[in-house]
């Protein structure tokens, strides 16, 4: 059996497919879509992150393909339909990284509230802006989740540790689930006008697409915050621009974007948005996680039939 690895996969995870008998791997980083279409019919095991393009074509050429695992969540970068059809089995890794994740979005609430890029940015240019760069506390604000699933919970917990007063809106859990994590159920519209603080845990889905736009900003509290550390697309990058352009919206920050690397977007130029690449899952300790967990389940499926976490 073979696996072909096509993106930066920690070593713990390579380790165990190299230690597997019965089983070769071949690590091939940088592929352009055209070379990965001729290299990878041998291989019945495909390792990603986020980032390799896995299209119908690339299913077509996978003569021998049986499984694809996903070194983290999303799977936006898989054409999932067309890899069912060929009876592919694909695989994520819906835990490793949730911690991680949850922390990106606590650093960014406290990174917002306390203007620390701004800060950072203006001592390292020689100034010493106290006034200007006065920030917020959140002790006893309401922070309001778009998501209550993995991660959402997680950010709940520590944002209560923080004293925050969380409310969740979450279509898919029900009301007494989230109760008992001592988090409010409450409904979307409510979420936007009571909210603080507002961060996104949600899936990109229909119902979640540019959810957050004119008129959705529109009716959150003047002066709220705006965190997205799930998924690009859910937020209206326009929208958003003339929401903090003109301070209806405090800050905002973005791990994420609908284009990915965003390049020259307008919020670049705003003082009140902080941003990161799509840091959220990159810790060493997550990324070992989902590389050890994305070989097993790979390693599980190949050799012995068992299938984890199939998307
Ligand atoms: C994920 O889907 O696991 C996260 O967004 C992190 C990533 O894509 O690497």
């Amino acid at each position: 059996m073979k696996v072909l690895v096509t993106e930066p996969l920690s070593e713990a995870g390579l380790e165990i497919f190299r230690q597997t008998p019965g089983l070769a791997v071949d690590l091939r980083l940088g592929l352009s879509p055209e070379e990965l279409r001729r290299t990878i019919a041998p291989y019945h095991g495909l390792a990603i992150r986020g980032e390799t393009s896995v299209t119908a074509e690339l299913i077509e050429a996978a003569e021998n393909l049986k499984v694809i695992g996903r070194a983290g969540v999303g799977m936006d970068n898989v054409d999932i339909r067309a890899a069912s059809r060929r009876g592919i089995v694909l695989m994520n890794t819906p835990e490793g990284n949730i911690i991680t994740a949850a922390e990106h979005a606590i650093a960014m609430i406290l990174a917002l509230s306390r203007n620390i890029p701004q800060a950072t940015a203006s001592l390292k240019e020689g100034r010493w802006e106290k006034d200007r760069l006065q920030g917020r506390e959140i002790c006893n604000k309401t922070l309001g989740l778009i998501g209550a699933g993995h991660i959402g919970r997680i950010v709940a917990e520590k944002a209560r540790a923080l004293k925050m007063k969380i409310i969740a809106y979450d279509p898919y859990i029900k009301p007494t689930a989230l109760e008992k994590l001592d988090v409010e159920p409450v409904a979307f519209e409510e979420l936007l006008e009571k909210s603080d603080y507002i961060s996104i845990h949600a899936p990109k889905t229909n119902e979640t697409s540019n959810m957050i736009n004119r008129e959705t900003i529109g009716r959150m509290k003047p002066g709220a915050m705006l965190i997205n550390c799930a998924r690009g697309g859910i937020v209206d990058e326009d929208d958003l621009y003339e929401a903090l352009r003109s301070k209806r919206l405090w800050g905002a920050a973005l791990d994420v974007f609908a284009n990915e690397p965003p390049g020259k977007s307008k919020l670049m130029s705003l003082e009140n948005f902080i941003c990161t690449p799509h840091l959220g899952a990159s810790t060493r300790e997550a990324q070992e996680n989902v590389a050890r967990e994305v070989a097993e389940q790979i390693v599980a499926y190949l050799l012995h039939g068992t299938v984890r976490n199939a998307v």
